[in-house]
């Protein structure tokens, strides 16, 4: 998914997946930080890699990868 944003600076991006991060744009933070932790957690329960790329003030493009073979057993408890 590729957006024309504010893009993400460049020392935010090896933990911009983590819980609890947010990046200051204009103003305060708005949202918990979650939202792309959660991404990270299904994607990698399937087996995937998530990633980003980005260029401040251009834009980001978020991209996952999933195996075509069958996922490994996952440990993930819903
Ligand atoms: N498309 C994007 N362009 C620029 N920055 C982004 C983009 N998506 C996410 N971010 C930055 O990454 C941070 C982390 O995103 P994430 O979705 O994990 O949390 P959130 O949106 O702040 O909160 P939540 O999703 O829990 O409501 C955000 O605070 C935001 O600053
Ligand atoms: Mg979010």
């Amino acid at each position: 998914m590729r957006d024309t944003g504010y893009g993400i600076p460049a020392n935010a991006l090896p933990t911009l997946f983590d819980k609890f991060t947010r990046v200051r744009h204009d103003g305060a933070p708005k949202g918990l930080g979650l939202g792309l932790a959660f991404c990270r957690l299904a994607v990698e329960a399937h087996g995937g890699q998530i990633g980003v790329d980005s260029v401040l003030d251009e834009g980001s493009s978020f991209w996952f990868t999933l195996p075509i073979e069958a996922p490994p057993t996952s440990q993930l408890k819903l």
